[in-house]
């Protein structure tokens, strides 16, 4: 058993953060036992391990992030959508082919997610086997909860990065066959987005879904060029949600619709019917797209929502800062289309901890029966202003970095 000492801020629900000043967490075999404001009785011999002036958070959850862009990230910034797949990231993913580069960049990207305090990702690898292969194994390995896709995409890519219908089906089928039995990393299809897949291809995954209970993480309306792009996927379709529904890949759970910024009223009921979640990714929408979620709204629909990091289209891998973005953006939102309402931080930093980690185990909160993921983030004080619990984890979403991460922890064990 491991007593904890310090600030404890935890999301209780969308709403509400609970803070306790100078609290205990009382940890056994890497779950939570207790929360407490005075250390009961029973504990009173037990040592406590004290992290003074330090908050204990529950470690993070990315919900869209693209592995082999991390050699991309904050560079190639200057382009849209279209002509920054083109000209800067199919170029990149094509290099996925080289094991040996690979290797290289998902080391450095898996380090640079724990040192960043995210303990649970949702990511995108590249169209070649070997080298995602590497990456669940990394994963697996270091006991990172995560979902990992090989991408498929076998029409309008670029000759050096597309597969045939065929070869696609038969690499994700190999891809899931080999990590079925994994406990920590497992397969999502990963159908690039619509532009790039055609209906036959996404109709085949949809089988794979069923056969194999996966599920299916794509991007979804994230420009108006893209929303349009996917209505010629085929006849009579009527919008992006649309395409997924009816290949079957809204059946397996988690759905990860990554961006959805131009939702129609369908393409959100679809999501909300099927228990999806729509992910925002706000320093990659304006970086490359320009367009802004109405987080607001779709949080008063009831709808799951997350955060993503978006790595490369998003510039920095930490999401606290991406908390900070969701906020900020969301006042953008409102002060251009008025109809649109603010979100709160509490309500952002419940989509980046309790509501993305619920598509992992019991990760994302420190309440009682949940794993002990957490972090202690420290020297966000000022000498002259006392701050409170909750206004130092503030103050680290919007002005903090990893060198404030000075404990982490992955099912109770310090990393
Ligand atoms: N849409 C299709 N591919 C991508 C990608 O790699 N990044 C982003 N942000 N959007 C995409
Ligand atoms: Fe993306």
């Amino acid at each position: 058993m491991e007593i904890y000492r310090g600030h404890i801020v935890y999301s209780k629900n969308k709403d509400e953060l609970v803070e306790l000043t100078n609290g205990y967490i009382v940890v056994t075999d890497g779950i939570i036992q207790g929360v407490y404001k005075d250390l009961p009785k029973e504990y009173i011999d037990n040592k406590v391990i004290d992290f003074g002036n330090g908050v204990i958070i529950p470690a993070f959850s990315d919900l869209h992030v693209h592995a082999p862009q991390y050699p991309n990230r904050g560079i190639a910034m200057d382009k849209l959508l279209s002509n920054w797949l083109n000209d800067y990231t199919f170029p990149l993913e094509s290099k996925y082919k080289d094991l040996e580069f690979a290797k290289q960049v998902y080391q450095a990207f898996v380090n640079d997610l724990i040192k960043h305090g995210t303990m649970h990702a949702v990511i995108l690898g590249t169209i070649h086997n070997p080298a995602t292969d590497f990456l669940m194994d990394l994963l697996e390995n270091k006991g990172i909860q995560a979902y990992v896709g090989k991408v498929n995409m076998d029409k309008d890519s670029p000759s050096y990065l597309i597969e045939t219908t065929d070869q696609s089906i038969k690499d994700t089928k190999a891809f899931i066959k080999k990590h079925i039995n994994n406990k920590y990393a497992k397969a999502i299809l990963t159908p690039r987005f619509a532009p790039t897949c055609s209906f036959k291809l996404l109709k085949e995954l949809g089988k794979l879904a069923k056969e194999y209970n996966v599920p299916t993480q794509t991007h979804i309306v994230e420009s108006l060029w893209e929303k349009e792009e996917a209505k010629k996927c085929f006849d009579g379709c009527r919008c992006d949600m649309q395409i997924y529904d009816e290949t079957g890949l809204l059946n397996v759970q988690p759905f990860i619709a990554a961006h959805f910024i131009f939702p129609s009223e369908e393409d959100i009921k679809l999501l909300k019917d099927h228990n999806g979640y729509a992910v925002t990714c706000p320093d990659a929408t304006t970086n490359v797209i320009a367009g802004i979620m109405p987080t607001g709204k779709l949080i008063d629909t009831g709808i799951n929502l997350a955060i993503g990091s978006d790595i490369s289209a998003g510039s920095y891998l930490g999401i606290y800062r991406q908390v900070a973005s969701v906020v900020r953006l969301s006042k953008l939102k409102q002060f251009y289309e008025p109809e649109n309402r603010t979100v709160h931080f509490n309500e952002a930093f419940y989509m980046a901890t309790k509501s993305g980690g619920k598509i992992f185990d019991k990760v994302g909160s420190l309440e009682l029966g949940y794993y002990f993921d957490a972090l202690v983030i420290d020297g966000l004080e000022d000498s002259f202003m006392k701050l409170s619990p909750i206004q130092l984890v503030e103050r680290f979403c919007y002005a903090g970095d990893s060198h404030h991460i000075v404990h982490r922890y992955l099912r109770g064990k310090e990393i």
